[in-house]
């Protein structure tokens, strides 16, 4: 294999795991694995350090990119990322406008299912971070492009299936979504803030978009321990809201 790869193993009780390329050595405190010999092994395949301790070697999914991929700001949670999959019903055909791309952890998820993702970041730092993110998950169908989502959607002549909007811009956005969404094509914006989430909901009111909802995910994990099982009593956190509509 040619491709970066998770490698896992337990120690003393505990897991750990290491996110690597298949080149060079890597120090670890379980001994030195030689990266290269990743390139003659296949998934599921072993590998040893120099002190004989054996890893799996695991094919990266987009949730091993949610926790290692390198961070320009918050990504989106996968609790929202799922919602969005399954209100859109996203496919292996379809082709999804992304903006702006951040740190590329909506893209990715997008990118494992979808035939192709465009997606725009405005800043070249994030967007050269979320570049080598997605080299290092893999994925060659998303199409970065650098550029502010407000005056590049104009300038489109192409149509998508799928649009997704994590931009503070989303509401400005909107207007120009009719001309480059397919027929029965879905619109989805993220919005930390309630003002903004109605300042789209205003936008989405003045085209033809049907099916408009707005919605927020609460995620509980349960918790187990010799006292009981329960919720989790840690705080859930709000993260944003998701705003669907179909053309
Ligand atoms: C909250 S982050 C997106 C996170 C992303 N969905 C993820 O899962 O990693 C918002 C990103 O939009 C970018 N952005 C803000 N305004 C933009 C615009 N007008 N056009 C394109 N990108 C924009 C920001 O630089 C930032 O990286």
């Amino acid at each position: 294999m040619n491709t970066p790869a998770i490698l896992k193993t337990f120690h003393n009780g505990k897991m750990k795991e290491y996110f690597v390329r298949p080149e060079g050595e890597m120090h670890t405190d379980l001994g030195i694995i030689k990266l290269d010999e990743l390139r003659e092994k296949t998934f599921g395949d072993k590998i040893s350090t120099h002190l004989g301790v054996e890893l799996i070697i695991q094919k990266p999914r987009p949730p091993d990119m949610f926790i290692h991929a390198r961070r320009s700001g918050a990504p989106m949670m996968p609790k929202d990322i799922g919602v969005i999959i399954s209100n859109t019903g996203l496919c292996s055909s379809d082709s999804v406008l992304d903006a702006g791309t951040g740190s590329g952890i909506l893209a990715i998820y997008l990118g494992s299912i979808a035939k192709r993702v465009v997606t725009y970041e405005i800043r070249e730092d994030f967007l050269e971070l979320a570049r080598e993110n997605f080299a290092q998950a893999g994925l060659a169908n998303i199409e970065l492009r650098l550029g502010d989502i407000e005056t590049e959607i104009q300038k489109l002549d192409e149509k998508f299936d799928v649009i997704t909007l994590d931009t503070m811009a989303s509401s400005r956005v909107v207007p120009y979504v009719p001309d480059i969404i397919y027929p029965g094509g879905f619109l989805v914006t993220y919005s930390p803030f309630f003002e903004q989430a109605k300042e789209i909901r205003e936008s989405i009111g003045r085209t033809n978009f049907v099916h408009v909802r707005t919605i927020e995910t609460l995620e509980r994990e349960i918790s187990f321990s010799d006292r009981g099982t329960r919720p989790s009593t840690a705080r859930v956190g709000h993260t944003g809201f998701i705003t669907i509509a179909r053309y």
